[in-house]
């Protein structure tokens, strides 16, 4: 079984997301595919999700519990909403909300606490301090994202053998991990990732029902 995530990072509205859900339809698939919607929208759009056969994720996580952190969305927010998977340290995190190493580490914490998922989002010259943050005990509990910046929204898919040679670097550090690739990936080019890897997270292409659905095979 391969893991199909559906990013989509901050787009959409109660309405839209409604009306994508309405075209997808149900998910006809042996793989998981995982549906990311805002946090907004997760409340309102969880039941439906799950009825049509989606797994839902989060695209973060707070790196604290439950408490007075205004704005924050922590694990115990999610509650009683099924959700499986937390997305953590995407490059966009990184950048526009200066997220550091030891933050995703914290935020790996709180997601293991809770039963989720963590998906830890690297590029290549973070594999090793990333890995360096997390606890040992921790590594191989994580599903890991190659996510090369230069191949994320530019339509500028990485090469499907340096993502083998990076998904082999990846292992080396975190272990015997499920290892997905994001960037840039279509519905023409879904299947030479999913051959030589568990996954993909999808982000542009995610956010058109009928794309996604064409690529969640
Ligand atoms: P993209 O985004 O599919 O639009 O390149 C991928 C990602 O941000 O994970």
């Amino acid at each position: 079984m391969k893991y199909i995530f559906g990013n989509w990072k901050s787009n959409k509205n109660l309405n839209g997301a409604l009306e994508w859900l309405k075209d997808f339809g149900k998910v006809n698939s042996d793989n998981e595919i995982v549906l990311l919607p805002a946090f907004n929208l997760l409340g309102a759009i969880y039941e439906k999700a799950r009825e049509a056969g989606f797994v839902l994720g989060v695209q973060d996580l707070s790196s604290m519990a439950a408490g007075s952190y205004t704005g924050a969305v922590s694990a115990v927010n999610l509650e009683g909403m099924e959700v499986k998977y937390a997305i953590l340290g995407h490059s966009e995190r990184r950048h526009h909300f200066g997220e550091t190493d030891q933050d995703v580490a914290n935020k790996v914490e709180r997601a293991l606490e809770a039963g989720l998922v963590p998906v830890v989002c690297v590029d290549e010259e973070y594999i090793f301090s990333q890995a360096a943050a997390l606890e040992q005990s921790q590594l191989s509990k994580c599903m890991v994202a190659y996510e090369p910046l230069s191949a994320i929204g530019t339509g500028e898919e990485m090469s499907v053998k340096k993502v083998e040679v990076v998904f082999a670097q990846i292992k080396k550090v975190f272990g015997e991990v499920k290892v997905i690739y994001g960037g840039s990936v279509n519905p023409d080019n879904v299947d030479e990732y999913l051959l030589v890897g568990d996954g993909v997270l999808v982000g542009t292409a995610s956010l058109d029902a009928k794309e996604f659905s064409a690529l969640s095979k």
